[in-house]
Protein backbone atom coordinates (compact mmCIF):
# COMPACT_ATOMS: atom_id res chain seq x y z
CA UNK A 1 0.00 0.00 0.00
CA UNK A 2 1.24 3.10 -0.53
CA UNK A 3 1.87 5.36 2.52
CA UNK A 4 -0.33 8.72 2.35
CA UNK A 5 -2.90 8.14 -0.37
CA UNK A 6 -5.51 6.49 1.48
CA UNK A 7 -8.70 9.51 1.70
CA UNK A 8 -6.28 11.71 0.89
CA UNK A 9 -7.42 14.05 -2.45
CA UNK A 10 -6.03 14.09 -5.64
CA UNK A 11 -6.52 16.27 -9.00
CA UNK A 12 -5.10 14.85 -12.04
CA UNK A 13 -5.16 17.30 -15.16
CA UNK A 14 -5.41 15.00 -18.74
CA UNK A 15 -6.62 11.95 -17.07
CA UNK A 16 -8.92 10.35 -19.65
CA UNK A 17 -6.27 8.70 -21.18
CA UNK A 18 -2.67 7.67 -21.66
CA UNK A 19 -0.26 8.38 -18.38
CA UNK A 20 -3.18 11.01 -16.86
CA UNK A 21 -5.66 7.90 -16.85
CA UNK A 22 -2.50 5.35 -15.60
CA UNK A 23 -1.76 7.77 -12.51
CA UNK A 24 -5.83 8.99 -12.15
CA UNK A 25 -6.43 4.68 -11.91
CA UNK A 26 -3.17 3.91 -9.61
CA UNK A 27 -4.25 6.88 -6.95
CA UNK A 28 -7.82 5.68 -6.62
CA UNK A 29 -6.43 2.14 -6.04
CA UNK A 30 -4.31 3.27 -3.49
CA UNK A 31 -7.55 4.90 -1.60
CA UNK A 32 -7.50 8.18 -2.97
CA UNK A 33 -10.41 10.50 -3.82
CA UNK A 34 -9.52 11.40 -7.72
CA UNK A 35 -10.94 14.95 -9.66
CA UNK A 36 -10.01 14.50 -13.34
CA UNK A 37 -10.21 17.02 -16.35
CA UNK A 38 -9.47 16.55 -20.06
CA UNK A 39 -11.44 18.86 -23.19
CA UNK A 40 -13.76 15.75 -24.04
CA UNK A 41 -16.68 15.65 -21.90
CA UNK A 42 -17.94 12.59 -22.43
CA UNK A 43 -14.30 11.20 -21.56
CA UNK A 44 -14.36 13.01 -18.65
CA UNK A 45 -17.61 11.64 -17.50
CA UNK A 46 -16.74 7.73 -18.34
CA UNK A 47 -13.23 8.43 -17.03
CA UNK A 48 -14.89 9.74 -13.56
CA UNK A 49 -17.22 6.67 -13.31
CA UNK A 50 -15.20 4.35 -13.58
CA UNK A 51 -12.92 5.75 -11.03
CA UNK A 52 -15.73 6.52 -8.60
CA UNK A 53 -14.33 9.83 -8.81
CA UNK A 54 -15.80 13.23 -10.21
CA UNK A 55 -14.47 15.43 -13.68
CA UNK A 56 -14.77 19.00 -14.78
CA UNK A 57 -14.41 18.99 -19.15
CA UNK A 58 -12.36 21.79 -19.77
CA UNK A 59 -9.07 23.40 -21.81
CA UNK A 60 -6.07 23.76 -18.72
CA UNK A 61 -5.35 26.75 -21.58
CA UNK A 62 -8.98 28.64 -19.88
CA UNK A 63 -7.62 31.26 -17.23
CA UNK A 64 -10.85 30.31 -15.24
CA UNK A 65 -10.11 26.31 -15.49
CA UNK A 66 -7.69 25.97 -12.29
CA UNK A 67 -10.16 27.79 -9.99
CA UNK A 68 -13.16 26.01 -11.02
CA UNK A 69 -11.09 22.36 -10.95
CA UNK A 70 -10.30 23.06 -7.23
CA UNK A 71 -13.23 24.85 -6.58
CA UNK A 72 -15.09 21.45 -7.84
CA UNK A 73 -12.76 19.16 -5.41
CA UNK A 74 -12.97 20.96 -2.70
CA UNK A 75 -16.85 21.49 -2.85
CA UNK A 76 -16.93 17.51 -3.72
CA UNK A 77 -14.59 16.29 -1.27
CA UNK A 78 -13.78 19.03 0.86
CA UNK A 79 -9.97 18.81 0.52
CA UNK A 80 -6.80 18.91 -1.98
CA UNK A 81 -3.92 16.90 -1.37
CA UNK A 82 -2.40 15.79 -4.53
CA UNK A 83 -1.97 17.96 -8.01
CA UNK A 84 -0.77 16.27 -11.09
CA UNK A 85 0.23 18.51 -13.56
CA UNK A 86 -0.43 16.05 -16.75
CA UNK A 87 -2.25 17.87 -19.23
CA UNK A 88 -0.08 19.26 -22.48
CA UNK A 89 0.62 19.92 -26.31
CA UNK A 90 3.11 18.36 -28.31
CA UNK A 91 2.37 21.27 -30.73
CA UNK A 92 3.39 23.03 -33.01
CA UNK A 93 5.59 20.70 -34.04
CA UNK A 94 8.27 22.12 -36.77
CA UNK A 95 11.62 23.74 -37.46
CA UNK A 96 12.10 26.80 -34.99
CA UNK A 97 12.46 29.10 -37.49
CA UNK A 98 9.16 28.54 -39.39
CA UNK A 99 6.84 28.76 -36.19
CA UNK A 100 4.22 30.69 -35.91
CA UNK A 101 4.20 33.02 -32.57
CA UNK A 102 1.10 32.72 -31.43
CA UNK A 103 1.45 28.59 -31.86
CA UNK A 104 4.52 29.35 -29.60
CA UNK A 105 2.30 31.25 -27.25
CA UNK A 106 -0.07 28.52 -27.07
CA UNK A 107 2.22 25.71 -26.22
CA UNK A 108 3.95 27.60 -23.18
CA UNK A 109 0.03 28.35 -22.34
CA UNK A 110 -0.92 24.69 -21.52
CA UNK A 111 2.15 23.34 -20.52
CA UNK A 112 4.16 26.39 -18.57
CA UNK A 113 1.10 29.03 -17.73
CA UNK A 114 -1.37 26.30 -16.73
CA UNK A 115 0.38 24.15 -14.55
CA UNK A 116 1.39 27.42 -12.70
CA UNK A 117 -2.12 28.61 -12.65
CA UNK A 118 -2.93 25.15 -11.21
CA UNK A 119 -0.47 25.14 -8.66
CA UNK A 120 -1.75 28.59 -7.59
CA UNK A 121 -5.14 27.69 -7.12
CA UNK A 122 -4.45 24.87 -4.87
CA UNK A 123 -2.07 26.55 -3.16
CA UNK A 124 -4.88 29.31 -2.11
CA UNK A 125 -7.60 27.11 -1.88
CA UNK A 126 -6.05 24.10 0.34
CA UNK A 127 -2.14 23.71 0.65
CA UNK A 128 -0.94 27.01 2.01
CA UNK A 129 -2.82 25.94 4.93
CA UNK A 130 -2.62 21.92 5.01
CA UNK A 131 -0.01 21.30 2.77
CA UNK A 132 0.06 18.67 -0.06
CA UNK A 133 2.45 17.39 -2.69
CA UNK A 134 2.53 18.78 -6.67
CA UNK A 135 3.86 16.42 -9.94
CA UNK A 136 4.20 18.45 -13.08
CA UNK A 137 4.76 15.79 -15.97
CA UNK A 138 7.63 17.00 -18.40
CA UNK A 139 9.80 14.96 -20.81
CA UNK A 140 12.88 13.27 -20.74
CA UNK A 141 13.34 15.41 -24.12
CA UNK A 142 13.62 18.57 -22.11
CA UNK A 143 17.09 17.81 -21.28
CA UNK A 144 18.55 17.77 -24.95
CA UNK A 145 17.85 19.23 -28.53
CA UNK A 146 15.82 17.16 -30.87
CA UNK A 147 14.69 17.91 -34.53
CA UNK A 148 11.54 19.68 -34.87
CA UNK A 149 10.03 19.48 -31.05
CA UNK A 150 11.90 22.88 -30.69
CA UNK A 151 8.60 24.59 -28.93
CA UNK A 152 7.28 21.42 -26.95
CA UNK A 153 10.84 21.36 -25.97
CA UNK A 154 11.26 24.57 -24.52
CA UNK A 155 7.60 24.84 -22.49
CA UNK A 156 8.86 21.64 -21.00
CA UNK A 157 12.11 22.63 -19.91
CA UNK A 158 10.58 25.67 -18.48
CA UNK A 159 7.80 23.34 -16.43
CA UNK A 160 11.20 21.67 -15.38
CA UNK A 161 12.59 24.86 -13.83
CA UNK A 162 9.05 26.09 -12.79
CA UNK A 163 8.95 22.86 -10.67
CA UNK A 164 12.21 23.94 -8.97
CA UNK A 165 10.94 27.33 -8.69
CA UNK A 166 8.00 26.20 -6.87
CA UNK A 167 9.19 23.55 -4.39
CA UNK A 168 11.83 26.62 -3.11
CA UNK A 169 8.89 29.01 -2.73
CA UNK A 170 6.38 26.66 -1.46
CA UNK A 171 8.47 24.55 1.25
CA UNK A 172 7.73 22.95 3.90
CA UNK A 173 4.36 23.07 3.19
CA UNK A 174 4.15 21.85 -0.32
CA UNK A 175 6.45 19.19 -2.06
CA UNK A 176 6.98 19.88 -5.92
CA UNK A 177 8.69 17.53 -8.15
CA UNK A 178 8.39 16.18 -12.08
CA UNK A 179 8.82 13.24 -13.55
CA UNK A 180 10.41 13.40 -16.98
CA UNK A 181 9.08 10.30 -19.48
CA UNK A 182 10.43 8.78 -22.37
CA UNK A 183 8.92 6.88 -25.32
CA UNK A 184 5.38 6.37 -23.78
CA UNK A 185 2.76 3.95 -25.75
CA UNK A 186 -0.31 7.00 -25.64
CA UNK A 187 -1.75 8.75 -28.38
CA UNK A 188 0.62 11.61 -27.80
CA UNK A 189 3.25 9.66 -29.39
CA UNK A 190 1.72 7.32 -31.58
CA UNK A 191 3.93 9.04 -34.72
CA UNK A 192 7.23 7.56 -32.84
CA UNK A 193 6.29 4.42 -31.90
CA UNK A 194 3.97 3.33 -34.42
CA UNK A 195 7.07 3.32 -36.76
CA UNK A 196 8.73 0.04 -35.25
CA UNK A 197 10.45 -1.01 -32.07
CA UNK A 198 12.48 1.08 -30.74
CA UNK A 199 16.13 0.20 -29.37
CA UNK A 200 16.71 0.89 -25.78
CA UNK A 201 18.42 -0.43 -22.76
CA UNK A 202 15.49 -1.54 -20.84
CA UNK A 203 14.67 -3.38 -23.90
CA UNK A 204 11.00 -1.84 -24.63
CA UNK A 205 9.26 1.61 -24.56
CA UNK A 206 7.30 2.75 -21.56
CA UNK A 207 3.76 1.76 -20.94
CA UNK A 208 1.49 4.79 -18.69
CA UNK A 209 1.34 2.81 -16.03
CA UNK A 210 5.58 2.68 -16.04
CA UNK A 211 5.51 6.23 -15.50
CA UNK A 212 2.63 6.41 -13.10
CA UNK A 213 3.84 4.15 -10.50
CA UNK A 214 6.75 7.42 -10.57
CA UNK A 215 4.39 9.97 -10.07
CA UNK A 216 2.04 8.63 -7.48
CA UNK A 217 5.86 7.51 -5.02
CA UNK A 218 6.65 11.29 -5.49
CA UNK A 219 2.91 12.23 -4.84
CA UNK A 220 2.53 9.95 -1.78
CA UNK A 221 4.27 10.16 1.69
CA UNK A 222 6.60 8.09 0.90
CA UNK A 223 8.58 10.70 -1.21
CA UNK A 224 8.02 12.99 1.91
CA UNK A 225 11.69 14.15 2.13
CA UNK A 226 11.66 14.58 -1.85
CA UNK A 227 11.26 18.46 -3.37
CA UNK A 228 12.71 20.02 -6.33
CA UNK A 229 13.15 16.71 -7.87
CA UNK A 230 13.29 15.41 -11.22
CA UNK A 231 12.66 11.71 -12.06
CA UNK A 232 13.95 9.94 -15.51
CA UNK A 233 11.76 7.56 -16.34
CA UNK A 234 12.58 6.58 -19.66
CA UNK A 235 13.29 3.07 -19.85
CA UNK A 236 17.48 4.54 -20.53
CA UNK A 237 16.58 6.60 -23.60
CA UNK A 238 19.34 8.81 -21.75
CA UNK A 239 22.08 6.16 -21.37
CA UNK A 240 21.47 5.29 -24.89
CA UNK A 241 21.99 8.84 -26.30
CA UNK A 242 25.81 8.73 -25.27
CA UNK A 243 26.29 5.46 -26.95
CA UNK A 244 27.20 4.52 -30.66
CA UNK A 245 23.82 4.69 -32.59
CA UNK A 246 23.12 7.40 -31.29
CA UNK A 247 19.09 8.59 -30.09
CA UNK A 248 16.53 6.32 -32.21
CA UNK A 249 13.94 8.83 -31.77
CA UNK A 250 15.36 11.64 -33.34
CA UNK A 251 15.66 9.65 -36.85
CA UNK A 252 11.74 9.85 -36.41
CA UNK A 253 11.03 12.95 -34.92
CA UNK A 254 12.97 14.53 -38.25
CA UNK A 255 11.27 12.04 -40.78
CA UNK A 256 7.67 12.60 -39.75
CA UNK A 257 5.44 15.11 -41.60
CA UNK A 258 2.35 16.15 -39.60
CA UNK A 259 -1.03 16.38 -40.72
CA UNK A 260 -2.15 20.01 -41.69
CA UNK A 261 -3.71 21.58 -38.47
N1 LIG B 1 3.70 9.74 -24.53
C1 LIG B 1 4.98 10.05 -24.43
O1 LIG B 1 5.87 9.44 -25.06
C2 LIG B 1 5.41 11.17 -23.51
C3 LIG B 1 6.78 11.37 -23.34
C4 LIG B 1 7.20 12.39 -22.50
C5 LIG B 1 6.28 13.17 -21.83
N2 LIG B 1 4.95 12.97 -22.01
C6 LIG B 1 4.02 13.83 -21.27
O2 LIG B 1 3.07 13.02 -20.60
C7 LIG B 1 1.87 13.77 -20.40
C8 LIG B 1 0.68 12.96 -20.85
O3 LIG B 1 0.82 12.68 -22.23
P1 LIG B 1 0.19 11.38 -22.92
O4 LIG B 1 1.24 10.84 -23.79
O5 LIG B 1 -0.47 10.52 -21.91
O6 LIG B 1 -0.90 12.10 -23.86
P2 LIG B 1 -2.31 11.59 -24.41
O7 LIG B 1 -2.41 10.12 -24.43
O8 LIG B 1 -2.51 12.34 -25.67
O9 LIG B 1 -3.34 12.11 -23.31
C9 LIG B 1 -3.46 13.49 -23.07
C10 LIG B 1 -4.58 13.74 -22.06
O10 LIG B 1 -4.62 15.14 -21.79
C11 LIG B 1 -5.88 15.68 -22.21
N3 LIG B 1 -5.59 17.02 -22.75
C12 LIG B 1 -4.84 17.31 -23.83
N4 LIG B 1 -4.78 18.64 -24.01
C13 LIG B 1 -5.52 19.20 -23.01
C14 LIG B 1 -5.86 20.53 -22.65
N5 LIG B 1 -5.43 21.59 -23.37
N6 LIG B 1 -6.65 20.74 -21.57
C15 LIG B 1 -7.09 19.69 -20.83
N7 LIG B 1 -6.79 18.40 -21.11
C16 LIG B 1 -6.03 18.17 -22.19
C17 LIG B 1 -6.44 14.67 -23.21
O11 LIG B 1 -7.86 14.65 -23.31
P3 LIG B 1 -8.63 15.69 -24.32
O12 LIG B 1 -8.00 15.51 -25.67
O13 LIG B 1 -10.07 15.25 -24.27
O14 LIG B 1 -8.43 17.03 -23.76
C18 LIG B 1 -5.95 13.37 -22.57
O15 LIG B 1 -6.77 13.04 -21.47
C19 LIG B 1 2.08 15.08 -21.16
O16 LIG B 1 2.49 16.07 -20.25
C20 LIG B 1 3.21 14.77 -22.12
O17 LIG B 1 3.93 15.91 -22.49
C21 LIG B 1 4.49 11.98 -22.85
Amino acid sequence: MTPGLHGRVALVTGATRGIGAAVARQLADAGARVCVTARDPEEVRRAAEQLGGIGLAGNVADPEHARAAVDLALGEFGRLDVLVNNAATNQPYGPLMDLDPQAWREAFTVNVEAPLRLVQAAWRGWMREHGGSVVNVCTEGAGHVGPNVGAYGTSKAALLHLTRQLAGELAPRVRVNSVSPGLVRTEMARFVWEQGPVDLPLGRIGEPEDVARAVVWLASDAAEWITGADLLVDGGTRVRAAHPGGYAVHDRLRSYAPPPS
